[in-house]
């Protein structure tokens, strides 16, 4: 199978729809799912094509009220193609011998099947398929048709249907779902198209297909439509072992693109113009090979390094180079499935640091959705009486909140309410990618332009949130919620929200710190304007300081840092018992709830709370931050603070093990590397029980790359010096891994067990720093490689 191919063998109902999810193509513009091209959706098949960004809002009622909901819209589908022979039934998939194959490499889906009719025609087919990662707007899908038994007319249907919905998921079924209204639909020689608009946001979106068959004799077309789709039918003779191949070239535009004379002729054009399938295949094949290239990440081990592949493979479907100036955020699902209905949440956290070193242009684009959406941000801050930015916890179309506020528990099959908005942390997030995109690139201009704007006002909002406890001296952050979705409320109380989550004050007191630290960095003529532009006032940098060293963390008896004010006092949950009575535990609210209990009782976490900080900081960085915080942190404490939650966490969100197999990577490297195969199984083998069937998990796959690229390599930015540190987890041989940083294009890493090796690309790059295993720094040029086996231990070797 070797490490660029996931194959199936064999048509699995049951499946299908997370062979789907898997098999998507895209190239971060618009991306379609895996799904059969002759499907249309129903409870096996889910066709979806989601372009990035397009969003659309509809009202539904629901338990008496009406609920909002902005969803990434389902794209007109335009796969479809099928045939038959002459007189007999359209090919059914179910009636055929079957395999797929996902060439990762390439960016090729391909199916083989044979198929049998009544009649007893058989038939086989060869298909191929490819969404461009050379021209963003194209897509393509070629078909070999060969008669094994049989001569006589073959009828080809190739369509665009705009009837579809948003109803992938199934929890969400009741609310709105129609999204699109078709406008027009038309034909010309071997051209269909079809124009579309969504509801609300009036986004309009066009496809235009050019169907081509290349066979001997006379081809008959026909062109049928109906509300809502076209199609065209093509008759051609076929004869016994003479095959006939059907390419279907299809252009995708919207009114959000640039540089068109509007979408419709866009498309129109693009289809007429766009080269033959093999053609755009080659182009398409050498953007990938640029891709891979930039993105190269060995870890050593075929099994492991075929799913690193598989997660390569999607984050860059996902976010490419494509996505530059697009005005979209990191979807929390990928484009592959309408989960979260495409929501932008706080799993950048996992998916820019390591794009950051990799590919910054996509990553500077990423942080301008934020930027552009500050003032959305600004206004939620307002309203809640606040100063600053307060970021969404759900992020869509123009930045307002887009948590929903009731979510449905199938368990219980109750709708309840929702108030995981008050994860204000997704601020700290941003903050944090904005720092290290800084540290990864040096782009003083971006900082200065945008990033100084967004790290200021996520910082003043909390400067300000924060309220004094004069008889303590320390400033509390009150009715907020930690990352851990499992408390969002103290037990009986009326009102959401918790007081001085850990995590979250931390974040809050690194983030003043970098705002501090971004006001010194910035050219005196810009720092100044931006005072101006934002008011800040003299004495509000003063309330930065003094927050960011008096914020409040909470402490067990024992020294170990608690989740939140009151967690201590929570109860201990029988994990063994309800292990025992359920099996799988992951969605342990959805079991309490059904019982008519909460998770909000229990020391019972759904995912890393806490152990973010590990995560995020380094033991020096931490240690340094409580120390200004007034706090001595215990290095000894480190382990077994990981140790106490550990033991009391279900693992209910895909992002848990990422985390885990960080903080565990120095302490316990066995361990780290169990939670590391368990998150690279995460989605292949779709662990969380059928969510990935409806997208992938895409932090959770860029967490895994960024484990390989940042944690065993122990790699850190700060000073203006690559800090690395390698610790290999005793699963893999060596790890190789090439960066972009601070302007060079390839810095080569290999880290084996014995030591590491840094070689920089030849450029006219100024040297860089580096220090490696806590050695002292020392200056590499452009064009020598050197080896490293402990600290201070250099050796040039090229
Ligand atoms: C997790 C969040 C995450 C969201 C989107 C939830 O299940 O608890 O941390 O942001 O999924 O991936």
């Amino acid at each position: 199978m070797g490490v660029w191919r996931v194959i199936y063998d064999g048509f699995d109902p049951d499946t299908e729809r997370l062979r789907e999810a898997l098999c998507t193509l895209g190239n971060g513009y618009f991306a379609t799912r895996g799904a059969a091209p002759e499907a249309t959706a129903d409870d096996v098949h889910y066709p979806g094509t989601y372009i990035a960004g397009c969003y659309d809002r509809l009202s539904s009622p629901l338990a008496g009220r009406t609920v909002v909901n902005e969803d990434l819209v389902n794209a007109p589908n335009w796969l479809p193609l099928t045939f038959r022979a002459e007189g007999g039934e359209w090919f059914d998939v179910r009636a055929s011998g079957y395999r797929q194959e996902l060439d990762l490499r390439h960016g090729l889906l391909t199916r083989r099947l044979r198929y049998g009719d009544a009649a007893g025609r058989i038939t086989s087919v060869d298909q191929e398929r490819l969404v461009s990662m050379d021209d963003p707007h194209l897509a393509a899908l070629r078909t070999t048709i060969r008669a094994e038994n049989w001569s006589g007319a073959l009828e080809i249907r190739s369509g665009l249907d705009g009837r579809v919905r948003n109803s992938g998921v199934a929890r969400y079924r009741g609310l709105a779902d129609v999204h699109l209204l078709v406008g027009s639909t038309g034909a010309d020689e071997d051209l269909i198209w079809l124009d579309a608009e969504t509801v609300t946001s009036a986004v309009r979106i066009a496809e235009a297909a050019r169907t081509t068959v290349a066979a001997g004799g006379a081809i008959r077309r026909e062109t049928r439509d109906g509300p809502g789709w076209i199609a065209q039918h093509l008759t051609v003779d076929l004869r016994r072992d003479e095959p006939v191949t059907v390419e279907k070239v299809v252009a995708l535009h919207t009114s959000r693109d640039r540089a068109t004379g509007g979408p419709l002729e866009a498309a129109r054009l693009g289809a007429e113009r766009a080269p033959c399938f093999a053609a755009l295949r080659d182009r398409h094949g050498l953007a990938w090979e640029h891709l891979w290239r930039r993105a190269h990440l060995d870890v050593g081990r075929p099994g492991a390094q075929r799913t690193i592949n598989l997660h390569l493979f999607h984050l860059l479907q996902t976010l490419s180079p494509h996505t530059v100036g697009l005005d979209v955020g990191v979807p929390a699902r990928g484009l592959h499935g309408e989960a979260y209905r495409g929501h932008v949440f706080w799993d950048e956290l996992f998916v820019l640091p390591f794009l950051s070193l990799r590919f910054p242009d996509v990553v500077r684009s990423l942080l301008l959705y934020r930027w552009h959406r500050l003032p959305a941000a600004r206004r939620a801050a307002c309203e809640a009486g606040h100063t600053g930015a307060m970021y969404p916890w759900q992020s869509g179309s123009d930045g307002r909140d887009e948590t929903p506020r009731m979510h449905f528990n199938p368990r219980s099959e109750r709708w309840l309410p929702d108030d995981s908005r008050l994860q204000r942390h997704v601020g700290l997030a941003i903050a944090y990618n904005v720092w290290q995109y800084y540290q990864a690139t040096g782009d003083l201009d971006f900082l200065s332009s945008y990033g100084a704007e967004m790290l200021i006002e996520i910082a003043r909002f909390w400067a300000d949130l924060a309220s004094l406890d004069t008889s303590s001296g320390r400033y509390d952050i009150r009715g907020v919620m930690g990352p851990d979705e499992y408390h969002d409320a103290y037990p009986g109380s009326a009102a959401p929200g918790l007081d001085n989550n850990a995590y979250t004050n931390v974040m809050a007191a690194w983030t003043l710190c970098r705002a501090l630290d971004v006001l010194a960095l910035l050219p005196s003529g810009r720092r100044a304007e931006l005072l101006e532009h934002l008011g800040l006032r003299p004495e509000e940098i003063t309330r930065l300081e003094d927050v960011s060293r008096r914020l409040r963390v909470v402490f067990h008896a024992d020294g170990i840092i608690s989740q939140f004010e009151g967690y201590e006092n929570l109860a201990e949950f029988d994990w063994g018992g309800y292990r025992a009575e359920y099996g799988d535990i992951r969605r342990l609210d959805r079991i309490l709830e059904a019982e008519g209990d909460t998770t909000n009782r229990y020391k019972a976490s759904k995912q890393a709370d806490v152990l973010m900080l590990f995560y995020l900081l380094s033991a020096d960085q931490l240690t340094a931050l409580f120390d200004r915080l007034g706090y001595g942190l215990d290095r000894a404490a480190i382990p077994k603070t990981i140790e106490y939650y550990l033991a009391r966490t279900s693992h209910g969100s895909t992002l848990s093990a990422i985390v885990h197999a960080w903080v565990l990577a120095r302490s316990d490297r066995a361990a780290s590397w169990r939670f590391f195969l368990q998150a690279l199984d995460s989605d292949l083998h779709d662990v969380h029980g059928g969510t990935t069937a409806e997208g992938i998990h895409l932090g959770a796959m860029a967490g895994t790359l960024d484990l390989a690229q940042r944690c065993y390599t122990g790699l850190e930015l700060h000073g203006d010096v690559l800090h690395l540190n390698p610790r290999l987890p005793p699963g893999i041989p060596g790890l190789g891994v090439e960066l972009r940083y601070r302007g060079h294009w390839g810095i080569r890493l290999h880290a084996d067990h014995r030591g590491i090796r840094i070689g920089l690309r030849r450029s006219a790059q100024p040297p860089i720093r580096i220090a490696v295993n806590g050695g002292p720094a020392t200056t590499l040029p452009a064009g020598r490689t050197v080896w490293f086996a402990g600290p201070g231990e250099v050796e040039e070797i090229g």
